[in-house]
């Protein structure tokens, strides 16, 4: 579950206070699809970028499966983050790495041996069903392809 308890983000803007998130409160539950819509500038990237504090707020909470995520818990953060998943709308493939070494970045980042790593990104090339493509270079798949590859960064 994600909440978000009366959370405020403001940003400085030429000596004014821009008020980009004004008092969300929200929750989301486990397998729930939930869309926030609103006009550009409406502040819909910042309030999504707090989840992950990308971004951090000037008041209230912010919980992910009970648990509370502080950028300023500089400890605990990136474990906390490696758990929550999110697409970027351009997000990025290294275009000099095939498939399976993509998906293995992650896993590289964090020092996951490399049993771990192969099991894992047997999976999750199984899952988004690229079986056969492990060693194609992102330019040789599909746009869709490209796509669920993206997914699979998470
Ligand atoms: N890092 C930042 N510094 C200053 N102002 C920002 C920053 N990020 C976003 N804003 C401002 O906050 C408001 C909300 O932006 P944003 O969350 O990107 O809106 P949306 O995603 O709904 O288009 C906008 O007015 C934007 O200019
Ligand atoms: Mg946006």
């Amino acid at each position: 579950m994600i909440e978000l308890r009366d959370v405020t983000k403001v940003f400085p803007n030429n000596g004014d206070n821009l008020i980009a998130v004004d008092h969300v409160s929200l929750s989301i539950h486990k397998g729930e699809i939930f869309g926030i819509i609103g006009h550009s500038g409406a502040g819909k990237s910042t309030l999504i970028r707090l989840i992950n504090q990308l971004e951090e707020q000037n008041s209230g909470e912010v919980y992910v499966d009970g648990n509370l995520i502080e950028a300023k818990d500089k400890k605990e953060i990136n474990k906390k983050r490696q758990k929550i998943g999110m697409i970027f709308q351009h997000f990025n493939l290294l275009w000099s790495r095939t498939v399976k070494e993509n998906i293995e970045l992650p896993l590289e980042f964090v020092k996951e041996e490399k049993s771990v790593r192969e099991k894992r990104v047997e999976e999750l090339i199984r899952l988004v069903g690229l079986e056969g493509r492990e060693d194609a270079y992102p330019s040789e798949l599909s746009g869709g392809q490209n796509n669920e590859l993206g997914l699979q960064e998470l």
